[in-house]
């Protein structure tokens, strides 16, 4: 535990006074009323002697009773409703070191998405939650803010046949009765307590991996992630032992809302990684590096969220280039830099600074945290040398592990232990312009790709006439089709794209990213309005997943024009309840 806890402005919680050091869940799954019901068991770490309650955060619950363990009521108070952050929970402890809140979800449980049987790969019901940013709130009443750390436990109770996991100690199979019991030895922050109920089966991958999936997805599933135990052992060897045990993966249903979630020993991912060619596993190391950026060395807040997804970007594809290479993971940069273009062209400039100020972490995530928090130790580490940042970075996990950090914390560590003995000042790597500036600043370091140099060579040829039957492209990889979808002008002319298309079949595209970077193209070309075929495709795009990054881009393109937000309106009235709530939030804001 801390010394003394960040203040936190999206959580009531008031840990430097009382915070929860360990939680206790007991729950029923009940897919009827589509409520989860039960208690929350608090044990409680009184930091200040003087301190009398405990506040919480909580979001639309059904608040029942508070009572210590053995049913004595304590009084508490719950607040009005806030439209972004919930209700303030108070409990008067009266001395008490445990505290039970008897509770129910309601309706508006916003990290859960109660999935019916169509809805799914084998036809039964589907239960899962997302809590990050700060959705947790709404389906466990919790002190929900990064900075705070409890251990837990959980009985949970579900329909007899359907699998319980959590990112916790799991099971491998069905157990009669439908009861299952969870421990996470190791304290983790509110964000990272998750929960799915489901038909699922698992396959092993290795000494310390597995996977689980709906039974007709999981031997995809087992075949797309085989590499997982060997990116474990090159994490290890980059940045030290990994500190979980296992690390199981679980293939969602098509709306879940994010490409993975970095739940701990079980990682959350979408379907839509599941290209068939493994060209979209390095997901999976995005969320293994998770393991140490973020579950172990945690953002102190949503507005040093940076410091999860940067490092992560940075260290996946670390990982990345130990597995397939340097040429390969050269692409991934070319792409990721420029993604971040993409994302500077949609945020204020306020929001494309490493160190942010949000009002509604809920309305996130942008790119700009990942791809400039990690272009910005890119450049740290070609100002030092990669031998010198990966013993700063090592270090780093090692001596921060289960703590928490704010940005300012890790500039002030950066400068003692790596900047300042080597004469390096801030002005000389602009570090005040990368944290607390727009853009990008001009010391950026640049990637050579020879892969993408010969796509772009493609391109202009393509341009200059050369049909796309006769362009040299027999052996690329999907991330070459992805930079040559990209590399498009908006002005070609329609009967270009008509072949790209046909020759390639980029509107078919089993790939996401592919799929994606062709249909923001031919909206902001207008192509898409001209062709049928392209504008079922784009319309069967955002009615198969609800991958919120993805779905959302396409929105915004959409929504550009009069014609397409007619379109988007069109299409969400019909695609919109299939959305996990994140997503639901996040469309709602662009065509609503
Ligand atoms: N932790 C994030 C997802 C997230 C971020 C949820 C912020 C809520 C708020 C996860 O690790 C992630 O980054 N997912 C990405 C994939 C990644 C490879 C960029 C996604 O969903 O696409
Ligand atoms: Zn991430």
């Amino acid at each position: 535990m801390p010394r003394s806890f960040a203040a936190d402005p999206h959580s009531y919680a008031r840990p430097n006074e009382i915070a929860v050091s360990h939680l206790s869940l007991d729950l029923t799954v009940d897919f009827e009323a589509r409520q989860l019901a039960g208690a929350a068991t608090l044990t409680l770490d009184r930091r200040d002697p003087d301190a009398r309650e405990v506040v919480l955060d909580t979001w639309r619950l059904d608040v029942r009773a508070v009572t210590t363990p053995d049913g004595t009521a304590l009084p508490y108070e719950l607040a009005d409703h806030d439209p972004v952050f919930g209700q303030r929970l108070a409990i008067t402890t009266d001395g008490a070191d445990r505290v039970v809140v008897h509770y129910a979800t309601t309706d508006d449980a916003r990290a859960l998405q109660w999935l019916e049987p169509q809805q799914t790969a084998s036809g039964k019901r589907f239960l899962f939650t997302q809590n990050q940013p700060i959705l947790g709130r709404s389906w466990i009443p919790c002190q929900d803010s990064p900075g705070v750390r409890a251990t837990y436990d959980a009985e949970v109770r579900v329909p007899a046949d359907l699998l319980a996991l959590m990112s916790a100690t799991n099971p491998t199979a069905r157990n009669a009765d439908g009861v299952y019991r969870f421990e996470m030895p190791t304290p983790v922050p509110a964000y990272l307590v998750a929960l799915a109920v489901g038909d699922l089966e698992f396959r092993e991958l290795g000494e310390r991996a597995g996977v689980y999936a709906e039974p007709t997805v999981v031997d995809a599933a087992a075949w797309e992630f085989a590499d997982t135990e060997k990116m474990m052992e090159a994490a290890e060897r980059l940045y030290g032992p990994y500190r979980w045990g296992r690390y199981d993966l679980l293939v969602l249903p098509p709306s879940f809302p994010y490409g993975g979630m970095e739940n701990p020993r079980l990682t959350f991912a979408t379907p839509t990684l599941l290209a068939g060619d493994r060209s979209l596993v390095t997901v999976v190391a995005h969320e293994l590096a998770h393991s140490w950026s973020g579950n172990l060395v945690t953002n102190s807040t949503w507005n040093d969220i940076w410091l999860n997804e940067g490092f992560t970007v940075y260290f996946e594809t670390r990982i990345d280039e130990e597995l397939y290479g340097a040429d390969f993971t050269a692409m991934l940069l070319r792409l990721g830099r420029q993604e971040l273009e993409q994302w500077l062209a949609i945020e204020e400039p306020r929001d494309t600074w490493l160190e942010l100020d949000l009002s509604d972490p809920d309305e996130g995530p942008s790119k700009i945290p990942y791809e400039k928090g990690s272009l910005f130790l890119r450049t740290i580490e070609a100002a030092v040398g990669r031998e010198r940042f990966d013993a700063f970075l090592r270090d780093y996990f090692d001596r921060f592990a289960f703590e928490s950090m704010d940005t300012e914390t890790f500039l002030a560590h950066l400068r003692e232990a790596l900047l300042t003995p080597l004469g390096i000042t801030d002005e000389d790597l602009q570090v005040e312009a990368w944290v607390r500036g727009p853009g990008v600043p001009s010391n950026e370091p640049h990637f050579a790709s020879d892969a993408f140099d010969r796509v772009d060579a493609e391109v202009a040829a393509f341009l200059a006439g050369r049909p796309a039957a006769d362009l040299d492209a027999a052996d690329w990889v999907s991330q070459q089709r992805w930079h040559f979808v990209r590399a498009l002008p908006d002005d070609l002319p329609y009967d270009r794209f008509d072949e790209a298309d046909a020759f390639f079949g980029f509107s078919g595209s089993g790939n996401i990213e592919i799929a994606t970077a062709w249909l923001e193209k031919v909206i902001d070309a207008g192509y898409l309005f001209e062709r049928p075929a392209v504008d079922t495709a784009m319309a069967d795009f955002l009615t198969r997943h609800g991958r919120a990054l993805y779905i959302k881009k396409v929105y915004l393109k959409l929504a550009a024009t009069p014609t397409g937000l007619d379109r988007a309106r069109e299409i969400y009235a019909d695609a919109r309840a299939s959305y996990h709530p994140v997503a639901q939030m996040a469309i709602d804001k662009i065509v609503g």
